[in-house]
């Protein structure tokens, strides 16, 4: 008889069994399933664990500081925060090919998470023997069966390679779960609602959210535009009915009116799509005001883009990111 209550003391009970006295760290990115992971983990073992956070220059406006402010103010975990952005966007410069930013990200992502763990060896005196992971049940068949169409189609994801490259051993307390249910353990384990309720935040991040070459200016430009649609979407009380929403940079000009000048600025594309699994996905049919309201803030408040689209594609055979 399954109750989170029950499935937290068991693990909490496994987990102290399975680690001992060694140490655990864990790649925390500010998601549902991470957080909930460091979360779960923190309570078992304490300050045995380790959270490293990388903030890889495509993060969302303010996640950085917030994540930090969560995990190492609220739960008083052993947190890590890296700004390897510098690292990250000069690896990135010129590269268009979205499978290639895939790549270059994930080898950056190790190449940093790699020498964090050394350096926490060398404080501890001893290796970190576990890795835990927040991996889900539909990631573990994703990823063995490689029928998702994402999977085949787009390199990802949450699973795999890690562990190998740095010979941990794994620890995966929710390769059970479901979302919803790593979400009612989260709440009961004292996770914030902001952080529970959060959209799915693919790794890459905003990289594949800038349609070609990335540069500091182009990021810093989506995430004001992405602040404002997310901001609509609360305030207008839908964003929990989308399963995920943001905004895309588009690598064209356009041609504008603002006040007696002509203006020759960048475009930015919304989306926002209701889903079960991101396996499939339907174009939102949100509220002509909400995305006026967002249309009209963003081309007012973020200088540099001129015109706003709405993206009414569906997946199949549109995927939900654009890159
Ligand atoms: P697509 O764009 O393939 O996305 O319809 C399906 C879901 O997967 C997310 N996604 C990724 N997540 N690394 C990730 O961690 C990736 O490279 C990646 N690409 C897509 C996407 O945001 C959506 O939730």
């Amino acid at each position: 008889d399954w109750t989170t209550e029950s499935f937290i003391d068991e693990k909490i009970r496994e987990i102290r069994e399975t680690v001992g006295d060694h140490h655990v760290v864990l790649g925390l990115s500010g998601g549902v399933d991470s957080s909930v992971a460091a979360a779960l983990l923190h309570k078992a073992i304490g300050d045995q664990l380790t959270c490293i956070f990388v903030d890889n220059g495509l993060l969302r406006a303010g996640e950085f500081e917030q994540v930090q402010t969560t995990f190492r103010d609220g739960f008083h975990i052993d947190l890590r925060a890296v700004d390897a952005s510098e690292l990250f966007l000069s690896r990135l410069a010129d590269v268009a090919d979205p499978e290639e930013k895939r790549k270059i990200i994930g080898a950056a992502f190790i190449d940093v998470f790699t020498e964090e763990t050394h350096k926490l060896e060398e404080e501890l005196g001893h290796r970190p023997k576990f890795l835990a992971q927040g991996t889900l049940y539909p990631d573990v068949i994703e990823s063995v069966s490689f029928k998702g169409p994402s999977a085949t189609i787009k390199s990802h994801h949450n699973v795999g390679g890690l562990p190998e490259k740095l010979g941990f051993e794994l620890l995966e307390p929710f390769r059970e779960l479901f979302k919803d249910e790593v979400r009612e353990v989260g709440t009961e384990l004292g996770v914030p609602d902001a952080i529970i309720r959060r959209h799915p935040f693919p790794g890459p991040g905003l990289a594949v959210r800038i349609l070609g070459p990335i540069t500091r200016a182009d990021a810093d430009l989506l995430r004001q535009a992405d602040t404002i649609w997310l901001d609509e979407l609360e305030t207008s009380g839908t964003y929990d009915d989308v399963w995920q929403a943001f905004a895309v940079l588009l690598p064209v000009k356009s041609v504008g009116v603002m006040g007696d000048y002509r203006t020759y600025e960048q475009a930015v594309c919304l989306r926002a799509v209701t889903s079960t699994d991101g396996m499939t996905a339907d174009w939102a049919k949100l509220p002509y005001e909400v995305l006026g309201r967002a249309s009209n803030r963003i081309i007012n408040e973020v200088r540099g883009i001129n015109r706003v689209a709405y993206d009414v594609s569906s997946k199949p055979p549109a995927t939900i990111e654009w890159e």
